[in-house]
């Protein structure tokens, strides 16, 4: 099997948890019988610095090209006062736009070996399991009208019926082969567009009648995700929404240098870390390379068909952190400090280990 991979490592950490990934991919793929042939492209500032603009056509169109794209971080204090389009982050929304990624697979899973890692309370997070689907595209990062004057800033929360219909699906699908129980997050106390929201979630939901709705409020599920976080299995909520939720259930899990992604849209799949590009630490090798290698476990599983390889990925990490292995954003327990180039190691020798064991 030939697959075609475009590579965006993108800004300050970027470059080095993606250099960890691509090493990792190389790796596994050979393992499976699956060559990947890469194409790397700007993105983010480095892109701004050298074209000046964040995104440019060419890099859209290898994305267009790709089998599957890999990102690894946008952003830093150096492009912070561009204007509104020219920052980093306006290049992401528009190649998640441009590709049609709705759909935002952010899973939060506790390692066993990691429940001290968190602020959280050993017995609150152990076996904590769940999966956020953010719908990516829509809502009140892409609405309008948006802008503002010396007078007034306004954004739009506006959702089309098949918007929802198409994001409800995925999680429902999901939610099928998990616990059967679908939370689905909103504001429907207060806002229209979540009134609506709810509404077609349940029209949805007709199709899927062994899977459970439960409707919360997002203020509520804030709360609930630090108070009690193994009562979710499959969360679906929108673009903001989905925003914050993920980053609160990122502490659960110890660091967002945990947490990996998946952005699904009908043709194109992308894959980054749900972490920043951490501009503090960037060049020290010291980044924690998991994230992102989870998200080239979550390629080989929902772009490539090989699960097997993604759970081996998983095994391999688990391992890792098993034998005490951390970056410092993980080392609250005062493990065996590693960079990321070691950490990365260690992830691909675990690897065949497991591989061998099969
Ligand atoms: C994320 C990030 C982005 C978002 C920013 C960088 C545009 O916070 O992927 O969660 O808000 O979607
Ligand atoms: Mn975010």
């Amino acid at each position: 099997m030939n697959k075609k991979v475009a590579l965006l490592p993108g800004d300050g950490i970027g470059t080095e948890v993606m250099n960890s990934a691509v090493k990792l991919m190389h790796h596994v793929s050979k393992k499976y019988d699956l060559t990947i042939e890469t194409t790397e492209s700007l993105m983010g500032g480095c892109s701004y610095d050298a074209h000046g603009t964040p995104l440019t056509d060419e890099t859209i169109d290898i994305c267009y090209q790709a089998d599957a794209v890999l990102l690894g971080a946008v952003g830093g204090y150096k492009w912070e006062d561009l204007e509104h389009h020219l920052k980093p982050e306006a290049a992401l929304l528009k190649l998640r736009k441009s590709l049609g990624l709705f759909t935002n697979i952010r899973p939060a899973k506790v390692y066993p070996s990691f429940v001290n890692s968190s602020s959280l309370k050993e017995e609150i997070i152990k076996g904590t399991d769940f999966v956020v689907f953010r719908e990516l595209t829509g809502g009140i990062y892409f609405g309008k009208p948006s802008g503002y004057d010396e007078n007034k800033g306004f954004n739009t929360m506006v959702y089309e019926k098949y918007e929802i219909e198409r994001i409800a699906h995925q999680a429902f699908k999901v939610a099928q082969k998990r616990k059967k129980v679908l939370t689905s997050v909103d504001k429907a106390n207060v806002l229209e567009v979540s009134q609506f929201w709810r509404k077609i979630v349940a029209e949805v939901g007709k199709q899927y009648p062994d899977v459970k709705i439960n409707n919360m409020y997002v203020d509520n599920t804030a709360m609930q995700v630090v108070r009690d976080p193994k009562q979710f299995d499959v969360i679906v909520t929108s673009n903001l929404f989905g925003d914050i939720i993920s980053d609160i259930a990122g502490m659960i899990t110890g660091s967002l240098g945990m947490l990996p992604s998946a952005s699904i849209g009908e043709k194109y799949a992308l894959y980054e870390p749900v972490h920043g590009s951490a501009p503090d630490i960037a060049g020290q090798n010291k980044a924690n390379p998991i994230a992102m290698i989870g998200s080239v476990a979550m390629m080989f599983d929902l772009s490539f068909g090989l699960q097997d390889a993604a759970i081996l990925i998983e095994k391999a990490i688990e391992k890792t952190l098993d034998q005490g292995y951390r970056t410092v954003d993980i080392n609250q327990d005062g493990g065996n400090l590693v960079s990321t180039d070691e950490m990365t190691k260690k992830i691909i020798e675990n690897f065949d280990t497991i591989f061998n064991q099969k």
